[in-house]
């Protein structure tokens, strides 16, 4: 039984809704104390509301994507608040169905914003030895099937994900010398608010492809709070699918 205490303190983003929720409501289950972020306080709010233990969470408003670059001084601000952080669950991202020829640098550049160059610049921050608890801290990152089985119109989503779990391999290299671990996770389709509501045109009927249906949020939130664990300690670089061997 993987448990936690109130000292190692976690760091949530997208924990309004889906699998960001589901993460940072497992953490505070298991004993943790969790920081989650997210730009929707009512969302948040009702997040902490379903806590088991809602003295163990805390919540910060913030749109990771209005000043990227200054992530790691954001970074630190949080760590000057809480304490240093024993880990870092990145799961906000955003999805876009879009062919080819109606795309836009401008558009695109919106998707890679949140979904690559965010996470980078979080996972910068939390490299920081300032910042994390030195040997044992652990960061991990959702990714997505979709950067390895393309469909039509993910194009720029696609290639974010791509992005971001080829970069959060090079990052564990530099960092694995330190005992701070990176990894990823990539899901195929869990039933959350984007698969059910943001690219439910795309998803009709899709769910026919999997022999065990959609995902659950606690499918991946339980991989990611293993990773983040004392459990998972020799595990780092990697980057798991769950998509109940579809691929
Ligand atoms: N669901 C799936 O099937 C699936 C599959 C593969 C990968 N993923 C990935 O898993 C991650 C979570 O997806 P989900 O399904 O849980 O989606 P979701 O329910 O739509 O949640 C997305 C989260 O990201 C936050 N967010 C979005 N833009 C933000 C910004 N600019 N600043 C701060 N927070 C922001 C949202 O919070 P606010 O709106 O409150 O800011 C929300 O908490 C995403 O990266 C997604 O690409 C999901």
């Amino acid at each position: 039984m993987i448990s936690f205490n109130k000292e190692q303190i976690f760091i949530v983003t997208g924990a309004s809704s889906g699998l960001g929720e589901g993460t940072a409501l497992l953490l505070n289950e298991l004993g943790a104390t969790v920081v989650g972020i997210a730009r929707n306080a009512e969302r948040l709010n009702a997040m902490k509301a379903k806590c088991k233990y809602p003295e163990n969470m805390y919540l910060e408003i913030k749109d990771l994507t209005e000043d990227i670059d200054g992530l790691p001084a954001y970074m630190k601000e949080l760590k000057n608040k809480y304490g240093k952080f024993q880990g870092l669950a990145y799961c906000a991202g955003i999805v876009e169905v879009k062919p080819l020829q109606l795309l836009t640098s401008h558009e695109m550049k919106k998707l890679f914003d949140i979904n690559y160059f965010a996470p980078i610049m979080m996972a910068k921050g939390f490299a920081d030895r300032r910042i994390n608890n030195g040997a044992g801290a652990s960061a991990v990152f959702i990714s997505s099937l979709s950067s390895i089985s393309c469909s039509r119109g993910m194009i720029t989503y696609s290639g974010a994900k791509a992005a971001l779990s080829s970069s959060i391999k090079a990052i564990a290299k530099e960092c694995a010398p330190y005992k701070i671990r990176f990894n990823c996770v990539s899901p195929s389709d869990i039933k959350t608010p984007m698969v059910l509501n943001d690219a439910a045109e795309f998803m009709k009927d899709k769910e026919k492809i999997y022999p065990m249906g959609y995902g659950d949020v606690e499918d991946v939130a339980n991989m990611i709070v293993f990773l983040l664990s004392d459990r998972a300690k020799w595990i780092a670089s990697q980057n798991y699918i769950i998509d109940c061997g579809v691929m």
